[in-house]
């Protein structure tokens, strides 16, 4: 959808020290995972700390469009679910604006039930691959028309007589999985998902807490998930976690501020999304997990984030790229800070996010005076050191609400401010950024006059 007529320029500029308590949303995966299993479930799911990002309005939005009830009440969401096949054919097109997640996981929901379906979304989401999807969904009996590659906007045509599909996903994509998952909930029989390097598991957990029989072996092949199709998912009552991907922010933003000490409550450390902190803390972050505990079956900490001023490049281990792949712009504004080379290899994935990240981000670093090299699937920074990047430039967003705020936590330590271009697209995941870390002591503000 391309709510955003007109750009909103932000600038940040040099801070610190930046304190305090640090309330970030809740999980965005977890978010739309909810409402759509809500959605597919039979009787009334509530979830309360749901992010309320454009990207989760959208799926939500979709849901109605596909039968569901919801409705909110107090940051209470209420889901009167269809149950597992029991989609209505939307009567529009299904606008999934900025998300992935979203028209994704929503077409592997729709693709075994005899419905018609046609999905858009924004200039970013209509550039992305959607084959990747919509290939394992027609072993399925499902028939797509899209534009040339596979884009949106793209028709779906259920299966009318679904067939259970055993599928090896192709490239590292929790979307992918998880689609075929969805899909598989209303075909008979075992779907079965083969996935050689483990992703964020969300849809597995969900899936299993809704009543589903499901269940995941590894093997030599990697990670064997086998789900049993039709059965009668019963609501739940969710409470979704904070989102350990918008932590990133608060958290990188303390490391490379002078004098900041930043506590960032009840965030979900599942160790398929936690290899950030990892990464930080190999780096030499003064960063610590308090009140380590388990909720929902999840491990979760209060992040306390300081001031690091030593902070080293390391080679970041590839295996870890899917637990930390939509923090790999925020890593790359931490290692411009850092002493030494920052690596990091195993990330074509990154090419194909709502922009091309490593592009994004190389092109606006350089432009601020960092040394960046990159290939296809791999990219490195060459770290100035704290109290040495020059800054002093405007960056384009690209419609990418990570590449934004990345380079605004950028401008927070630099010598000169930064702007970007456009923050609007902030709102799809995080649309309490920017008084939250002005809240902390962050100087950054929209630009009401030209830089
Ligand atoms: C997500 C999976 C990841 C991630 C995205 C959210 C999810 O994408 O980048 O922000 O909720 O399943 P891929 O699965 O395509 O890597």
């Amino acid at each position: 959808m391309s709510r955003h007529a007109t750009p909103v320029p932000m600038t940040a500029r040099k801070s610190g020290p930046l304190t305090g308590e640090a309330q970030v949303p809740g999980d965005k995966s977890i978010s739309h995972r909810s409402l759509i299993l809500g959605a597919l479930a039979v009787g009334e799911t509530t979830i309360t700390g749901l992010l309320d990002g454009e990207d989760v309005l959208d799926t939500a939005a979709a849901m109605r469009a596909f039968g569901a009830e919801i409705t909110e009440a107090g940051g209470v969401w209420t889901v009167h679910g269809v149950g597992t096949g029991g989609f209505a054919e939307p009567a529009d097109v299904i606008d999934c604006g900025n998300s992935g997640t979203g028209v994704r996981l929503i077409m592997g929901s729709m693709a075994t039930t005899p419905i018609t379906a046609t999905f858009t979304g924004d200039a970013s989401l209509r550039s992305r691959p959607m084959g990747r999807v919509t290939d394992p969904l027609a072993a399925f009996g499902a028939r797509a028309h899209g534009r040339q590659g596979g884009r949106l906007p793209l028709t779906l045509v259920g299966a009318a007589d679904p067939v259970p599909v055993r599928y090896a996903v192709p490239v590292p994509s929790a979307q992918v999985k998880s689609a075929v998952l969805l899909a598989g909930l209303n075909a008979p029989g075992e779907t079965v998902v083969i996935e050689r390097e483990a992703t964020r598991d969300h849809t597995e957990r969900m899936l299993a807490g809704f009543g589903a029989r499901i269940t995941t072996e590894t093997t030599n092949e990697g990670r064997v998930i086998t789900l049993t199709g039709q059965p009668e998912l019963s609501p739940q009552t969710i409470t979704v976690p904070r989102d350990p991907s918008s932590a990133a922010f608060p958290v990188c933003a303390a490391l490379v501020t002078e004098g900041s000490d930043v506590l960032v409550p009840n965030i979900g450390l599942n160790p398929t999304r936690a290899g950030l902190f990892e990464t930080l803390r190999d780096m030499g972050a003064d960063l610590t997990y308090e009140n380590l505990r388990e909720e929902g079956g999840e491990p979760v900490a209060d992040l306390r984030a300081r001031f690091s001023p030593d902070l080293r490049g390391i080679e970041v281990p590839p295996e870890r790229a899917a637990s930390m792949i939509d923090e790999y712009p925020v890593l790359s504004v931490v290692a411009a800070f850092a002493e030494g080379r920052t690596v990091m290899r195993g990330v074509k994935e990154l090419r194909v996010k709502e922009s091309d990240r490593i592009d994004a981000m190389a092109q606006g670093l350089r432009a601020a005076g960092v040394e960046v090299e990159e290939g296809e699937d791999w990219w490195i920074v060459t770290g100035r050191g704290f109290g040495d990047v020059p800054g002093g430039v405007t960056v384009e967003s690209r419609l990418d609400h990570r590449i934004a705020m990345s380079f605004l936590i950028l401008g927070l330590a630099s010598n000169r401010p930064v702007t970007v271009d456009d923050a609007a697209p902030i709102a799809t995941s995080f649309p309490v950024f920017e008084p939250l870390m002005t809240g902390l002591g962050a100087d950054i503000a929209r630009q009401t006059e030209p830089a």
